[in-house]
């Protein structure tokens, strides 16, 4: 088989952000040859190099909550499992969480939570925001709300905003989510977001029932149309109580994970794209894979133990304290083990987001 025409779009990638077609990535998507996949890699880590350096930037992720709204067909915390015990960490415990990642060197966390829009819900944020702005980089991944709260949210402090699309596919879109979620509402929070100045990130699940090369292609496109700053992508892993569990092969899934890395890095080179759980989930060592196909960013789950059980998106998804001196040690050695540096007390801010700045 030639790879010529692949081989030569490869080439022009590394001129120019978006100097890529959608059919060349799908191509490249479908592509199985080891030997072409390591070009590819390469390629995408030296952009990664160029843009970054061999450094990884820790994002501390503390699960706030698993009460969620929604009810998507893919999702272990979706509002219809009765098997799941809902929590919600107090204010005090979310603050401590995160203040405990700063005093292990992290320069910044991730408050994440299952989709909530209430009075009560956004002034508890604006406290937590209060608290650790001074002090850290936060960045927040707690749905979609109107713009109003995205700003309360804003002027109390965060700087980031993480809102997966979960696929650019409008009909996929609505296969895997009920009908009262919207597909231009979701669009619309990242233009929002985009306008009153967060650093925005979004991402997809990869590997779903239904999805095609061309829509990961597509999906690809679209975080360059959305012009965001950070990709927070994954491997779909079925959960058991879930209508959209089935059939479905893991290493299929974990392979096209690392790939959609490095194709986003080709496509957009300076935005920060996080090694996902979902990879490690999949592959012990799959965030340090993840990191070598042009990944830069990682995010440790910091949420206190007890919690842990309850907050399953997705089967099998690790439990290990990353807060242990054991499981740093570790993860600090693996990193170093493949060549790169932890970026400690940095908020580790994404260059193209920086770059609009300056
Ligand atoms: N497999 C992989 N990722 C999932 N998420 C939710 N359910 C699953 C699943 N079954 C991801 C979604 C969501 C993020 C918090 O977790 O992309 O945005």
């Amino acid at each position: 088989m030639s790879f010529g025409p692949l081989e030569s779009a490869l080439k022009r990638a590394l001129e120019a952000p978006k100097n890529i077609p959608v059919s060349s990535l799908a191509g490249m998507l479908c592509c199985d040859d080891a030997g072409f996949w390591e070009e590819v890699r390469s390629a995408s880590y030296s952009l990664k190099l160029k843009h970054i350096g061999p450094a990884v930037s820790f994002r501390g992720l503390v699960e706030c909550s698993n009460v969620c709204a929604k009810d998507c067909y893919y999702c272990g915390i979706r509002k219809s499992n009765k098997n799941v015990c809902r929590y919600s960490l107090p204010e005090s415990e979310i603050i401590e969480s995160a203040l405990l990642a700063k005093e292990l060197g992290y320069g910044s966390v991730a408050l994440q939570s299952g989709e909530i829009e209430s009075e009560a819900n956004t002034a508890k944020f604006e406290v937590v925001l209060k608290a650790l702005s001074q002090y850290l980089g936060v960045t927040l991944s707690l749905g979609e709300q109107t713009e109003k709260v995205f700003q309360r949210w804003r002027d109390a402090g965060a700087k980031r905003y993480l809102l997966r699309i979960e696929t650019s596919d409008r009909e996929l879109y609505s296969r895997i989510h009920p009908n009262s979620c919207d597909f231009l509402r979701r669009q619309n929070c990242l233009r929002i977001l985009r306008d009153l100045d967060y650093q925005v990130g979004t991402g997809v699940m990869i590997g779903l029932p239904g999805q095609t090369f061309d829509m990961l292609a597509r999906d690809i496109a679209f975080f360059g149309e959305t012009d965001v700053d950070m990709i927070g992508m994954g491997p779909y892993i079925p959960h058991p109580d879930t209508p959209l569990k089935g059939a479905w092969d893991s290493e299929k899934a974990y392979k096209l994970g690392l790939k959609m890395i490095a194709l986003t890095r080709l496509y957009l080179h300076d935005v920060n794209i996080a090694a996902t759980t979902a990879l490690q989930a999949l592959s012990p060592r799959g965030r340090e894979e993840g990191l070598l196909y042009g990944a830069n960013v990682m995010m440790p789950n910091i949420t206190p133990l007890k919690y842990r059980e309850n907050y399953k998106l997705y089967a099998d998804k690790p439990q290990t304290d990353e807060n242990s001196a054991e499981s740093r040690e570790a993860l600090s050695e693996a990193i170093i083990s493949i060549g790169e540096r932890i970026n400690y007390h940095s908020e580790g801010n994404s260059p193209h987001y920086l770059a609009r700045h300056s």
